[in-house]
């Protein structure tokens, strides 16, 4: 008779559900590629990579596991936790550099880079938009003249934006201001308009509001439930911009380089 092995490594709880089971994985890994893609078009021999906000390194092996040729990757990550754990989980397979323990609003260094890339993290990097700025202004110098910098974020029309019950994020935090800035600066910025697309048909089949309230507390960037008549009305919204039973995050992934 076989045996289930697997409940000791049962990651998923709660808020991680939303990430990790309703993204559709092939829009995830058409996104992962399309990040692949800008790593390999620079050509430099022995790549310097640098991974802002990598968390527990999924995404960062995802990346690093399917690029051509010699790198090595620093990794950037306040929390400490996150940090140890994609340290443990990247070591084996990929070639990891040096750890900083900090918010990318203390980092500094002399290092540059043919890459710098963050994935989903600049909703956190600051309370103000002139911090912000002083932010994007800052990640630009610690690229080699043929280097590029690569954003991945949500644009305004995100459907995430659209169904949250007000504003979380600062429009500072979305992919067009980013975009703008960047190219007031006369820096070169190309953009690809990639699907991340997210199912919600479970929500939608069931008259129950377990996995409609975690899901509003992912959308909504708190560890509080919503009240009941808050999460109808989220309901509402998510009917209302479902598309046979998926949303479309729509993330975008931005490309900075020198003209
Ligand atoms: C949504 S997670 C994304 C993690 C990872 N990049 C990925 O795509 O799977 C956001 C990450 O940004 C990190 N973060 C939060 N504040 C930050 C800051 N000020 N500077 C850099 N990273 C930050 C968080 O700790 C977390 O690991």
């Amino acid at each position: 008779m076989a045996k289930w092995h697997f409940w000791g490594e049962k990651e998923f709880s709660d808020v991680y559900e939303n990430i990790y089971i309703r993204a559709l994985t092939k829009d995830w890994f058409d996104i992962v590629s399309q990040v692949v893609k800008e790593v390999d078009s620079v050509k430099t021999k022995g790549k310097k990579i640098l991974d802002i906000g990598c968390g527990e390194g999924h995404t960062t092996k995802q990346i690093l596991d399917r690029i051509k040729g010699n790198y090595i990757c620093d990794l950037l990550e306040p929390n400490e936790n996150a940090l140890a754990s994609a340290e443990a989980f990247l070591a084996p397979e990929n070639n990891i550099g040096e750890l900083y323990l900090r918010s990318l609003a203390t980092f500094n260094t002399k290092r540059k880079y043919d890459i710098i890339f963050t994935s989903h993290t600049n909703y956190y990097w600051a309370l103000n938009q002139k911090d912000y700025d002083r932010q994007l202004k800052k990640l630009i110098t610690f690229l080699k003249p043929n280097g590029k910098l690569l954003i991945l974020t949500l644009p305004e029309k995100s459907n995430h934006y659209q169904i949250m019950l007000n504003q979380i994020y600062p429009t500072f935090n979305y992919a067009e201001y980013i975009i703008n800035f960047y190219r007031r600066l006369n820096f070169k910025v190309r953009i690809k308009k990639l699907k991340m697309r997210m199912f919600v048909g479970d929500i939608l089949n069931t008259t129950k509001a377990f996995d409609l309230k975690i899901f509003y507390r992912f959308i909504h960037n708190t560890d509080s439930f919503p009240k009941d008549s808050n999460a109808k009305t989220f309901l509402g919204k998510i009917k209302k911009y479902q598309k046979n039973n998926y949303l479309d995050f729509k993330d975008y992934l931005i490309v900075v380089s020198n003209l």
